[in-house]
C-alpha cells in the first residue's frame, strides 16, 4: 500500500494529483490493472490502481501541469489523436475517457504494431496506420463527430497538418490541441519566431489560439497551443 494521497485534480476530469502545487505529481486510473505502457509506476492507493503520467515523456501531461485555462477533458470525448506512436500518451487519455473513444492515427508500421500491442485490451482505442498530411485517407475508419483533435506529430508543416485535419473532422466548437516543436519545422530559425509563423497560419484560416503554453521544461523546443475555430 502506498504512502502517498492521491486526490482528484482539481479542473481536469478523471485526472488525479498528488504532492503539493509546486511539485505536482499526475495520474490517470489503470483500465487494464497491472499493466503498464511506457515503464511507468503503478501505484495501489484505497484500492484503486493508478498510472504516474510523466510529464517528460507526455506532452499533454506537461500540458496540464502549465494549467490551461481551456477543460479540454470530459468523460465522453470522442478524439481524433494524430501521432500516437507506441501509445505513451493515448494510453492515459484512454484511461480518462471512460465512455468516449480516440482514433490513434500513426504512419509509422513500428510504432502503430507497438501501439496495437500496447492497447489491444482497451476498447476505447482505435490505432489507424495513417499519414496525417492526407485525412480523407482514413475517413472510412472515423465514423463519429470529434470533439478534440490532438497532433503531436514532430514533422514540417505542423500547422498545415492541424488545418486539414480540422476542416475534415472537427465539429462546430471542437478544440485542436497541437504540439508544436519548432526543431522539426527548421532547426536553424529561433523557436519564438516559428511558434509566431505557425501560430499565423492557423489565424490566417480563420482558428483562435485560446492558449499558448510553453513546456519547454519538460520537452525542449516545444510549446501547446489550444484553438479553436473562430465563429
Ligand atoms: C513525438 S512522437 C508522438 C508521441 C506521442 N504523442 C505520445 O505522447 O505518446 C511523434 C509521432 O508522430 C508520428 N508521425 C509523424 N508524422 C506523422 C504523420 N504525417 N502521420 C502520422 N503519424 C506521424 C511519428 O511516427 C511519431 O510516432
Amino acid at each position: 500500500m502506498s504512502q502517498i494521497e492521491i486526490r482528484s485534480h482539481p479542473k481536469f476530469y478523471n485526472v488525479f494529483i498528488s504532492g503539493p502545487l509546486e511539485k505536482l505529481k499526475l495520474y490517470t486510473k489503470n483500465a487494464v490493472i497491472g499493466k503498464k505502457i511506457y515503464g511507468e509506476k503503478l501505484i495501489n492507493h484505497r484500492g484503486t490502481e493508478y498510472r504516474e503520467w510523466d510529464p517528460y515523456r507526455s506532452k499533454i501531461a506537461a500540458l496540464i501541469l502549465g494549467n490551461p485555462i481551456t477543460n479540454f477533458l470530459t468523460e465522453k470525448i470522442k478524439c481524433l489523436y494524430l501521432g500516437a506512436s507506441s501509445g505513451t500518451s493515448i494510453s492515459h487519455l484512454s484511461d480518462i475517457i471512460d465512455s468516449g473513444i480516440i482514433y490513434g492515427v500513426e504512419f509509422a508500421e513500428r510504432s502503430i504494431r507497438q501501439l496495437i500491442q500496447n492497447t489491444s485490451n482497451r476498447t476505447n482505442i482505435i490505432p489507424i496506420l495513417g499519414d496525417a498530411r492526407f485525412p480523407e485517407d482514413y475517413a472510412k475508419y472515423i465514423f463519429t463527430d470529434i470533439d478534440l483533435i490532438y497532433q503531436d506529430v514532430a514533422q514540417p508543416h505542423q500547422a498545415e497538418i492541424a488545418l486539414s485535419n480540422c476542416n475534415y473532422y472537427l465539429k462546430n466548437n471542437g478544440v485542436l490541441i497541437i504540439a508544436i516543436k519548432s526543431q522539426s519545422i527548421d532547426s536553424i530559425q529561433k523557436s519564438e519566431q516559428i511558434y509566431k509563423q505557425e501560430k499565423k497560419i492557423l489565424e490566417k484560416a480563420g482558428y483562435s489560439i485560446i492558449e499558448s503554453i510553453n513546456i519547454h521544461k519538460y520537452a525542449a523546443n516545444h510549446i501547446v497551443l489550444v484553438v479553436k475555430k473562430s465563429t
